[in-house]
């Protein structure tokens, strides 16, 4: 493990008013996407969509680090130039998923385990030749009656901490991203006790795998109300919540935490994060790592049109420009309709 290597790539993914682009959606998910908008899914259109995000004008300026999905990282741009040179030749670090989705916990129902242990030394030995400098791999828990488990958060935080110490054994930085979902009815102190115990369970197995922290990006959940919560906490709410409950388990050695957006609106991901950002004296540098929240609008301007991209690039843009506002705390509605 080369730590000044791992320490400078998570630096530069998390660098001062920069955050990080999640554009690694497999098939499935990206076929879901397309659908929804009519977009027909073929390797071109997904080739002219991602194309079309990582050559928007200003982009490295807000973002740190974009991470790819297996089919892009061999990819070629429209242009002949394969996609990671092309990123680090615009000061982008470029990762890659390697996660092999979330699958049914045995003996749990309702709840999930991340697969994709098997060989992946060796996937990481190949993705590292393609040029990638990082890596994801993303846990989900999911909130329910009795759920979690103590059994799944386990499960799952072994799995984390095994992959992230492959991926410094690879001199790869490991994005570790425990998911807890939005999804249902609860309300945020059950969200944020959740949360808690999740990453207690997950720094707990990090440390017994002796994984180096300041070498990781930790990709949380913001403590959040349910989607279908009756009454949602208001956005100081959820980032007093957020930066306590961070506070409590995450080491101050690790070198930056970037959030998911996880289902958030556009602005209510910015609005938060942004939030988060008025506390002073964190001892993280606190980002955005957003897939949706980043690109909806993009896409769905897009929609496959040729004749669209200038507007979608423009809208990929422009959420990179708030939110990178935001991971510095500068981020307002003015800003918002200005824009
Ligand atoms: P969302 O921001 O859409 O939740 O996606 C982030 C991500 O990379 C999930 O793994």
């Amino acid at each position: 493990m080369n730590q000044d290597t791992l320490q400078a790539t998570a630096q530069a993914m998390v660098a001062p008013g920069k955050g990080i682009l999640a554009m690694d959606e497999s098939h499935p998910t990206c076929q879901k996407r397309f659908d929804a908008l009519g977009i027909e899914f073929t390797e071109a259109n997904r080739q002219a969509y991602r194309d079309m995000l990582v050559t928007a004008e200003g982009l490295a300026d807000c973002i740190g680090g974009a991470i790819l999905f297996d089919e892009t990282l061999r990819q070629n741009l429209l242009d002949g130039t394969s996609f990671p040179k092309h990123l680090d030749s615009i000061g982008i670090v470029p990762g890659i998923k390697v996660d092999r989705g979330a699958k049914d916990l045995a003996g749990h129902p309702g709840e999930k385990v991340t697969e994709g242990l098997d060989g992946l030394r060796e996937r990481l030995a190949e993705y590292s030749e393609l040029g990638a400098r990082f890596a994801k791999w993303r846990a989900v828990i999911t909130i329910g009656e009795n759920l979690p488990s103590e059994a799944c958060l386990e499960a799952n935080a072994h799995a984390l901490a095994r992959y992230a110490m492959l991926c410094q054994e690879a001199d790869m930085v490991p994005i570790v991203e425990p998911e807890v979902l939005m999804n249902g009815a609860h309300d945020i102190e059950r969200c944020n006790e959740v949360t808690v115990r999740t990453l207690e369970v997950t720094f707990d197995q990090l440390a017994r795998q002796e994984v180096w922290l300041p070498g990781i990006v930790l990709k949380p959940s913001m403590v959040i109300s349910g989607d279908s919560c009756g009454v949602r906490a208001d956005v100081e709410t959820v980032a007093r919540m957020t930066v306590e409950c961070l506070k409590q388990t995450v080491p101050t050695e690790v070198t930056g935490i970037a959030f998911l957006s996880g289902g958030q609106s556009d602005e209510e991901a910015s609005a938060h994060l942004n939030a988060i950002n008025q506390y002073s004296n964190l001892p993280w540098a606190v980002t955005f790592s957003y897939g949706r929240a980043l690109q909806q609008q993009a896409m769905k301007t897009w929609s496959g049109e040729q004749g669209n991209r200038a507007a979608g690039q423009a809208a990929i843009a422009k959420r990179a420009r708030m939110n990178s506002a935001a991971a510095s705390g500068a981020w307002n509605m003015d800003l918002e309709q200005a824009a």
